[in-house]
């Protein structure tokens, strides 16, 4: 099993990834953001949903939206917290490597570094060719990332979460000469300690500027923050756009034909 399909992972930490005080600042952020200015029934695709953190705001912005996400608690997570919200959200469980809705789409995210996470390089080229096809002509994705030249400023420093029950280590590791980070997480709760790994891939913003135009995107943007900032020394995350052509055919040669529904996918 991949580490990102290991359903105990994100619910263990999901107290410091997917904190109540992180969901109140994306709601301000998705209320605020250019980048999310959606007009009223736009369609979203918010591919890696987990527990809808971006979902509700977005549906609530009267965006339809549809989360997609590999784990099932997440997805339950993200069921309580619609229903919570009083929002609808089309809930899907989906792996991003097979998951197309031919161009179903007008909008897609994929957020909080949800990107990268295949060991082969084709593999994600992959997962942005599946979301060109589920867009419509003129559709656009947009990834968030801890870009490489991000986390070269503060690499280095282990970082220690406290929660009320619980304290969690982060430590990072640069492998493959600044192609991939390590993060190992480390729970330690009573007198218990987990411990995981995780690896995926670092990009650089012109590697991932590359990756977009390699699947077929154009009109890319690279921005330093969801607010449109630039992508330089004071950038905290990495946020790549990309539009699908607007004469783009229905799918190319190497777009995988797959719909959703296929093995392994339900709507959750
Ligand atoms: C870092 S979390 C981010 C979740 C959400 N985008 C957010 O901002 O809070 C990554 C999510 O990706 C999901 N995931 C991991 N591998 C996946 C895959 N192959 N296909 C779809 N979702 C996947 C995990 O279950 C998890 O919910």
């Amino acid at each position: 099993m991949h580490w990102y399909e290991d359903d105990d992972f994100w619910v263990d930490f999901a107290p410091v990834m997917f904190s109540d005080r992180r969901r109140a600042e994306i709601a301000e952020l998705v209320a605020t953001a250019p980048l999310f200015d959606h007009p009223p029934g736009t369609r979203v695709l918010d591919l890696a949903c987990g527990p809808a953190l971006y979902a509700v705001p977005l549906a609530r912005r009267g965006c339809h939206v549809t989360g997609v996400d590999l784990s099932r608690p997440m997805l339950d997570r993200a069921r309580a917290a619609c229903a919570e919200a009083g929002v609808d959200v089309r809930l899907v469980r989906g792996d991003m490597l097979t998951h197309v809705e031919p161009e179903t789409y007008d909008e897609a995210i994929n957020v909080f570094t949800s990107f990268g996470y295949f060991e082969r390089r084709a593999d994600n080229l992959t997962v942005l060719r599946n979301v060109l096809a589920s867009l419509r002509p003129g559709g656009r994705l947009l990834v968030d990332v801890m870009g490489r030249e991000v986390v070269a400023g503060w690499i280095g420093r282990p970082q220690v979460v406290e929660l009320p029950d619980a304290l969690v280590f982060q430590r990072d590791t640069i492998l493959d000469e600044w192609t991939r980070l390590r993060t190992d997480w480390t729970l330690v709760r009573e007198d218990r300690a987990r411990e995981v790994s995780i690896t995926a891939f670092l990009y650089s913003a012109a590697e991932l500027r590359a990756l977009f135009a390699e699947a077929g995107f154009v009109d890319i943007e690279v921005y330093g923050d969801f607010d449109r900032s630039p992508y330089d020394q004071r950038a905290r995350r990495l946020v790549v756009r990309g539009t699908r052509p607007a004469d783009s055919p229905a799918s190319g040669p190497d777009v995988p034909a797959a719909p959703a529904g296929q093995e392994g996918e339900d709507d959750a």
